[in-house]
């Protein structure tokens, strides 16, 4: 079930770099979606006072609380629409599609679980690690890396069932280089199963650095204009035969098998 609907912002605040959280209430009408807000899947909000199509733009869920039938979305300002999202004061309505794309699928029993997040891409992973304590989970290795100290958003994330292990890359905070170091530096537990999202150079960095075929889940974060696979802005090629190897990041993802994604 996706819908669209006037969501209401209820907090929007700074965290330090160009990050911000905000948490963005769905309506009672609409309430019968929450269950569907899945770590991985995610929201095309407008980010903009008309009703343009450009106006629209993806964002991961990142905390849910079906209590009070409100998301959060964690977020860096980069563009225009961002910008115009951390000018939004509460009592906002931002018209919004969701939820859209596939979810991480929950690991197999008793197999370590570890989450590999960079930058931004550690939103969807902290809803992750919300679901996975709800199940009953002991708090997850969270490997979070992030081109500064100022880029950590430490005092959000350390609000999630975690167990941190934060890296910068000009070695301002925590380990001294890339998060795909860090966890080397670190080892990987026997049957490990991993779940990343973060730039695509971050990915192939994982893909190079693991054991073949050890799993992860990779939520992909390409430039999206439509969200429900009418463009094809978003198409990646993955290892299926002719046609069946493009996929839409919007319609077949965002999440992927890293070892079926082409290299790009
Ligand atoms: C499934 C999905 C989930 C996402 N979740 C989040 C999230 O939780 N938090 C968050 O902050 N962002 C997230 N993004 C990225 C976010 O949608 C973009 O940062 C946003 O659309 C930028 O809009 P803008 O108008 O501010 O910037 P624009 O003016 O559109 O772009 C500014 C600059 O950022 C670059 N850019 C735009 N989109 C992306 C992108 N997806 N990846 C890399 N560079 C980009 C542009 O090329 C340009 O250089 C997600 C993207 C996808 C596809
Ligand atoms: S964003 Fe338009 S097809 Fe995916």
């Amino acid at each position: 079930m996706k819908v669209l609907c006037d969501l209401t912002v209820t907090r929007n605040q700074p965290l330090g770099g160009a990050l911000w959280a905000a948490t963005l209430e769905i309506p009672p009408a609409a309430g019968a979606v929450l269950p569907e807000v899945k770590a991985g899947r995610f929201a095309m909000l407008r980010c903009g006072a008309e009703d343009a199509l450009d106006f629209r733009r993806p964002f991961s869920f990142a905390q849910l609380s079906e209590q009070a039938g409100s998301f959060s979305i964690l977020y860096r300002v980069v563009g225009e629409r961002t910008e115009w999202l951390s000018r939004a004061k509460p009592g906002q309505q931002l018209s919004a599609l969701l939820p859209l794309g596939n979810a991480f699928s929950p690991p197999r029993d008793g197999s370590p679980v570890l989450l590999v997040g960079g930058g931004v891409g550690v939103a969807p992973l902290l809803l992750l690690a919300q679901e996975l304590a709800a199940a009953g989970c002991k708090p997850v290795p969270l490997y979070f890396g992030a081109a500064t100290a100022s880029e950590l958003a430490l005092e959000f994330v350390r609000a999630f069932p975690v167990e941190l292990h934060a890296a910068t890359d000009d070695r301002t905070y925590g380990y001294p280089g890339t998060v795909v170091a860090n966890l080397l530096a670190d080892g990987l537990p026997e049957g490990a199963q991993l779940y990343a999202c973060g730039p695509r150079p971050m990915l192939e960095a994982l893909r190079a650095a693991l054991p073949p075929r050890t799993p992860v889940q990779a939520s992909l974060e390409e430039v999206m204009a439509c969200g429900i696979g009418a463009c094809y802005g978003c198409a990646v090629m993955t290892d299926g035969l002719g046609a069946e190897a493009m996929k839409l990041v919007c319609r077949d993802g965002p999440v992927f098998d890293l070892w079926r994604l082409c290299p790009c």
